[in-house]
């Protein structure tokens, strides 16, 4: 891998193929279609305001379903690398993921960015304020703060501004390795993030079940499930 520069800080994008063996569907297998809508005709504002009920239906869905959802070998090893990686080296990892399930989180990770947001919070949007959710949204609860039946899933739609990117950015400027994992490519600014850490002087890496639309920005592609690609790396590491 190119000129080798000691690796202290770490930053690792992960998306829907990360969870894909927990049980969660990733977004463009399958098609990408949900009970014939196109993910991105649910996924929009526009949408909500069309037809609010199909598009709360759709997120109470996958609410739920998550909440069924165990983390698997991946999200793990990823806790442990976050774990043990600063005594090692006194370096930072920093988890950046697109996906909104929790399973991160429960599998042990705690510097975790969501930029895309959380199935489990509910964005009023009286208040602006974000307080944790559980259950469904399709019957118009009150906010727990204001009382206001206003609560959208807090979920970045297509056309919204993803979260935390100036956080990002910053961790982008410092780090010495980019990861990313699960994730194909296709939807910005997360897909440019290689360009931006590779122009900066990071190694990066990419573990994909396949190659990816932006393959050919990375140093290096391994290729295979999470599951067994993700824990293989980080026991690299950590030897
Ligand atoms: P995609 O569904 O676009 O891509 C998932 C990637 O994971 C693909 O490249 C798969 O080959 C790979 N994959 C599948 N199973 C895998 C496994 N077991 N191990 C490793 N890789 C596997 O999902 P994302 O790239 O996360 O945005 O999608 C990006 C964004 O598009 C999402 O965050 C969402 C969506 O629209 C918003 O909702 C704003």
């Amino acid at each position: 891998m190119g000129d080798m520069r000691e690796i202290r800080n770490i930053v690792i994008l992960t998306g829907a193929g990360v969870s894909a063996e927990s049980g969660i569907d990733t977004f463009r297998s399958a098609g990408g279609l949900w009970e014939n809508h196109r993910v991105e005709d649910v996924a929009t504002p526009d949408a909500f305001a069309r037809d609010p009920n199909l598009v709360l239906r759709f997120y109470d869905m996958r609410r739920a379903a998550i909440q069924e959802k165990e983390p698997n070998a991946a999200h793990v090893a990823l806790a442990r690398l976050e774990e043990h990686w600063p005594q090692r080296t006194g370096g930072k990892v920093l988890l950046v993921t697109q996906n909104v399930d929790d399973l991160h989180e429960r599998g042990g990770s705690r510097r975790v960015i969501h930029m895309h947001g959380e199935h489990l919070n509910a964005w009023c949007t009286s208040c602006d304020v974000r307080s944790r959710w559980w259950g469904p949204l399709i019957d118009r609860p009150p906010c727990p703060v204001c009382s206001a039946r206003t609560l959208r899933p807090d979920v970045v739609w297509f056309g919204e501004v993803p979260y935390r990117m100036g956080e990002i950015f910053a961790a982008l400027r410092e780090a010495d390795l980019f990861v990313s994992i699960g994730t194909s490519g296709a939807v910005y600014p997360a897909a440019g993030f290689v360009k931006n850490a590779r122009e900066l002087g990071a190694q990066t890496l990419e573990l994909n079940l396949e190659r990816s639309q932006g393959s050919h920005h990375f140093h290096e592609s391994r290729l295979g499930p999470a599951s067994e690609v993700v824990p293989a790396w980080v026991e690299e590491l950590l030897r």
